[in-house]
């Protein structure tokens, strides 16, 4: 199967042109792209970073999964360490967000950086292995505990769970995270911004 591939672009960049400019740099790559909401309609992106767990109402500030669904989007990055860390996103509102996700119809991507973030009921949804010492810090997971980590998430979920690893990620340990620790998929930060350096990531792991 060919490994899924996730672009997190996080706050970046600022204007709509240079989204715009990066975007139709890596569209062929057909990568799950997440870009800011307000881009994701022009761009017609795949991806979105975060969503809410009502359909619709009074949320200020809010974007609901069936708002995401209408606009194309067909993946979500939920509880990303950076929402846990600075938007105090918290276990139980990680799990609404899932499920509310799930009942449209769309994907979830759920970070976890822990096993006990595993809830018991994750049918449907994929998971990112993203170790908080390995997220923008240019030092990535070790082979080996990343392969350990990845056979526990295994062990606690369903057998067809999608599990991907980010964190650090580039175009040199891209195809080891695929082919010796077995992940099936990746999640790209920082490099997903370098269009370059993301096709030559899509590059590695397709010959992997
Ligand atoms: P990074 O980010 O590739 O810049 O480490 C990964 C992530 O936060 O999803």
């Amino acid at each position: 199967m060919k490994p899924l591939i996730v672009a997190n672009w996080k706050m970046n960049p600022l204007t709509l042109a240079e989204a715009k400019l990066l975007f139709n740099k890596v569209k062929k790559t057909q990568a799950v792209i997440c870009p800011p909401f307000i881009y994701i309609d022009t761009l017609k992106a795949n991806g979105a970073q975060d969503v809410f767990w009502e359909e619709r109402g009074v949320y200020t500030g809010e974007i609901s999964p069936l708002m995401l669904k209408e606009m194309g989007v067909k993946y979500v990055i939920i509880g990303h360490s950076e929402r846990r860390k600075y938007l105090g996103e918290t276990d139980e509102m990680i799990d609404k967000k899932i499920k509310a996700v799930l009942e449209v119809g769309l994907k979830p991507i759920l970070c976890i950086d822990k096993i006990s973030q595993l809830k018991k009921d994750l049918k449907g949804v994929i998971v990112a292995y993203e170790p908080l010492f390995a997220i923008s810090t240019g030092k990535p997971c070790s082979l080996d505990k990343a392969k350990k980590m990845r056979i526990a998430i295994n062990g606690k979920l369903d057998k067809n769970t999608l599990i991907i690893y980010g964190g650090s990620v580039n175009s040199q340990n891209a195809q080891n995270f695929i082919k010796k620790a077995g992940f099936q998929g990746l999640l790209v930060g920082e490099l997903s911004l370098n269009p370059r350096e993301f096709i030559k990531i899509i590059k590695a792991v397709s010959q992997a």
